[in-house]
């Protein structure tokens, strides 16, 4: 009989004790702030679907850019919305060496060199119909040419500065071929942010909206290249191999629903784990906090400290400036 010499709730009595025992903490190291941006210039506009995110332009970026710094927060990702006109079946776009995201990179390292900037991989706000890749006539993105177009698109960004580039197209072999052309083309410090488990969820809705690609993948979807829901050790094994092709660090998205795959990649691999808390894990949330049906900071907050306790090293989140901003006090 342990009761009463153990009684658990002796510990949470104090406020000094519940400090002492606390496992995790979430400081504003552990987060990346994406961001979307777009031409032109003193232009923001609304996202709908995620109130408080905006997309802007480079000189609204900048100075967001100056806000993230003094809060802490280590890093920004940039994803881009592409005008229609420059959308296209082969994304030349993407490398364009003065496109939108490679102005962007280069305005921000210029600006707050010290300000990590990790960059999108992958064709979907680039080609017409919203895949991550290049498709055939039955609409099958093709595998071996889509990787040739995300070596040149990595390559670009780069160039223009970027700290991290992310590949998040799910491609075979992308990484490899990623990685032996930056080290080819001297940029061995370039970091590569696998995302290697990302799963074909439903939960990206908004940041489709965001970006604009929605409407141009209609009622298409990515089930030939994300992960299947259902499966978890699928997921391992893309974890595995974007390693050994020579990923620094592995994402796993959507977030919250995916912690388990969180804690067996911490737990089984021991390698620098990311988790994205995706748009449709923001605007669930965010739907909530306006209705009054959850308070906003508290449950913000514990959503956060969540991926930390499942192992996460850090987390991109659409939250990451009022966290850090709670955090600051
Ligand atoms: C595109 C990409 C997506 C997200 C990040 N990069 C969407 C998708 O795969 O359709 C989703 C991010 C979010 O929902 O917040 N390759």
């Amino acid at each position: 009989m342990t009761f009463p010499y153990t009684r658990m709730r002796r510990m949470r009595k104090h406020d000094f004790s519940r400090r002492l025992m606390r496992e995790h903490r979430l400081t504003a190291d552990d987060l990346i702030y994406p961001m979307f941006i777009l031409e032109g210039e003193q232009v923001r506009e609304a996202v709908p679907s995620m109130p408080n995110i905006e997309r802007v332009s480079i000189d609204f970026l900048l100075e967001e850019a100056k806000e993230l710094v003094e809060l802490g927060i280590p890093t920004v990702a940039l994803f881009p919305v592409i005008a229609a006109d420059k959308k296209s079946l082969l994304a030349e776009e993407a490398y364009n060496p003065d496109g939108l995201v490679q102005r962007a990179v280069r305005a921000l390292k210029q600006a707050f060199p010290e300000l990590g900037v990790l960059t999108d991989v992958a064709l979907d706000p680039y080609t017409t119909h919203g895949q991550d890749g290049i498709i055939d006539d039955d609409g099958y993105v093709l595998n071996d040419v889509t990787v040739d177009t995300l070596v040149k698109q990595a390559l670009s960004h780069a160039q223009a500065g970027a700290d991290v580039v992310a590949p998040s197209d799910m491609m075979d072999g992308r990484i490899g071929e990623i990685r032996e052309e930056l080290e080819t083309e001297g940029f061995i410090n370039t970091l590569i942010m696998a995302y290697a488990a990302k799963y074909a969820s439903a939960y990206y809705g908004p940041f489709r909206d965001a970006i604009g690609s929605s409407g141009n993948l209609g009622k298409g979807n990515k089930f030939t290249y994300q992960i299947d829901p259902a499966n978890s050790n699928e997921a391992i094994r893309e974890v595995m191999l974007d390693l050994d092709e020579g990923a620094d660090m592995v994402m796993v998205k959507p977030g919250l629903p995916y912690l388990d795959i969180v804690r067996r990649v911490k737990s089984e691999l021991e390698v620098p784990t990311f988790a994205y808390q995706v748009s449709g894990e923001y605007a669930m949330h965010m739907a909530a906090f306006e209705k009054g049906w959850l308070d906003k900071d508290s449950v913000m907050m514990e959503s956060l400290l969540a991926f930390k306790r499942a192992g996460a090293d850090g987390i991109l989140t659409y939250f990451a400036k009022d966290a850090a901003r709670l955090l600051k006090g």
